[in-house]
């Protein structure tokens, strides 16, 4: 099965891209995290990204592209993914879909994980006290959320309209959350494989 996770800074797509993966056995794929490994080696990616990063705005189509190809191709072949942070606009699922389609990668469901900002803020700021990243604080957290809500949010759409889209209520302990995606992911493998 191959499908990305969409929700604003905090919502849990990190936490629970690991369990979905643990259980249908599929390769999880962070663009965040791939970025912060990048930024850590200083490699040309990490030093073009890394600005962009630390005021909480998009780092350039091109880069994030280019960086998540292989392990893409590597870990559909592999039985499938879960992407954890891409797309991010309508124009990066375009262009990824424009480059997967043809190698038979591309998405079949995204998973929408639902909480509130004021929660969200809570989770990142808290974070933040340990996480030794950057962006954990609440000024670049309001900025992060908001450019979620202008470029990502309309990825919604764009997927209801497409592929599947299931909405999970994120705003749960993690394990609700959890199981009430597997469900919904349980029904959609039976359809797929049907
Ligand atoms: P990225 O790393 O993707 O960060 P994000 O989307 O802002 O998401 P977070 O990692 O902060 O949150 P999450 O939803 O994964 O939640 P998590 O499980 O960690 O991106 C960082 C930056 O990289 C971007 O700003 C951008 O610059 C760049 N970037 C990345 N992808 C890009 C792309 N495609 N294009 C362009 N630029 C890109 O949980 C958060 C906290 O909440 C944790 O402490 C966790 O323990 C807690 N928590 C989780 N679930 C629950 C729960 N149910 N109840 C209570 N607490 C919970």
């Amino acid at each position: 099965m191959r499908l990305l996770l969409i929700g604003a800074p905090g919502a849990g797509k990190g936490t629970q891209a690991v369990r979905i993966a643990e259980n249908f056995g599929l390769t999880h794929i962070s663009s965040g995290d791939l970025l912060r490994e990048h930024v850590a080696q200083e490699t040309a990616i990490g030093l073009t990204a890394k600005a962009y990063m630390d005021r909480g705005d998009l780092v350039p189509n091109t880069v994030v592209l280019d960086m998540l190809r292989k392990p893409v191709i590597s870990a559909a072949e592999a039985g499938g993914y879960v992407l954890d942070g891409f797309p991010r606009t309508v124009e990066q699922a375009e262009a990824g879909y424009d480059v997967a389609k043809d190698l038979g990668v591309s998405v079949q469901v995204a998973v929408h994980i639902e909480v509130p900002r004021e929660a969200l803020v809570a989770r990142i700021v808290e974070r933040g006290l340990t996480s030794g990243r950057a962006d954990d604080t609440e000024e670049v957290v309001t900025r992060r959320l908001d450019v979620y809500d202008e470029y990502t949010r309309p990825l919604l759409e764009y997927y209801a309209a497409r592929e599947r889209l299931i909405t999970v209520n994120g705003d749960r302990p993690v394990e609700e959350v959890t199981w009430s995606v597997i469900v919904q992911l349980q029904q959609v493998q039976k359809q797929l494989e049907g």
